[in-house]
C-alpha cells in the first residue's frame, strides 16, 4: 500500500461510508478485532483531518478500540462484500472472523491492523469519546424507535485524528 495525502482520497464520503461500508479494526496486529460500520464521517475539526464513528458499547470491538491509542478504518472492494456482511452479523466474542472470511490481515506503516486488498485505509488516532445522551437529541421520537428501542444502548461517538491514509 502507498501513503497518500488525506486530501487526495477520492469518492463521496456518504457513498464510501454509507454504501461501501468500512471495517473498524482495532487492537494490535497480534490480537485485534474488526466490525463492519456504516455510520460515521470524515471531516475537519480542531484544525486537522478527522474521522468519526458511532459504535455501540456492547460491540466486542470496543474493548480493542479502548486498548490502543489508534485503530484503522478499512474500505474494502466489492469482492469482500460478503466478508463485511459476516463481520457485521457476527461478534468476535463468538467466532473467529478471520477463519470465516477471506480477509487477510495486514499491518499499516504505523503498526496498526488492517487487511490486504483494502482500497483505502485510514489510520485513526483516538481523540475524543462520548456516549450519545437521550436528553441531547432534538428529535428523539423520530430516531429512537428505529435505533434505540428496548434495551439497545446508545452509541459511543469516537472522534479521531486521521494520521495516515493508504491506498493500493
Ligand atoms: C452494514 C452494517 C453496518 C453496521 N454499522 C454499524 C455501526 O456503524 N456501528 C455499530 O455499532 N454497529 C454497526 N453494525 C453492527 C456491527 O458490525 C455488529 O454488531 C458486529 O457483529 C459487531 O462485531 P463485534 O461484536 O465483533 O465488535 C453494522 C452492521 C452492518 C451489517
Amino acid at each position: 500500500m502507498k501513503k497518500i495525502d488525506i486530501t487526495e482520497i477520492g469518492g463521496n464520503p456518504v457513498e464510501l461510508i454509507g454504501k461501501q461500508w468500512m471495517l473498524i479494526t482495532a487492537g494490535t496486529p497480534e490480537a485485534f478485532n474488526c466490525m463492519t460500520a456504516s455510520w460515521g464521517g470524515i471531516g475537519f475539526l480542531w484544525n486537522r483531518p478527522v474521522a468519526f464513528v458511532f459504535v455501540r458499547p456492547n460491540r466486542h470491538t470496543v474493548q480493542f478500540i479502548e486498548s490502543q491509542p489508534a485503530f484503522t478504518l478499512s474500505f474494502m472492494p466489492e469482492q469482500h462484500r460478503q466478508d463485511l456482511v459476516y463481520c457485521g452479523r457476527h461478534s468476535g466474542r463468538d467466532v473467529d472472523k478471520m477463519a470465516h472470511t477471506s480477509l487477510k490481515p495486514a499491518v499499516t506503516p504505523a503498526g496498526l491492523p488492517t487487511f490486504e486488498d483494502a482500497g483505502l485505509v485510514l489510520e485513526c488516532r483516538r481523540m475524543f469519546r462520548t456516549t450519545l445522551q437521550k436528553a441531547d437529541f432534538l428529535d428523539w421520537s423520530e430516531v429512537s424507535p428505529a435505533w434505540y428501542a428496548e434495551d439497545n444502548p446508545l452509541h459511543y461517538l469516537y472522534i479521531c485524528e486521521i494520521t495516515g491514509a493508504l491506498t493500493q
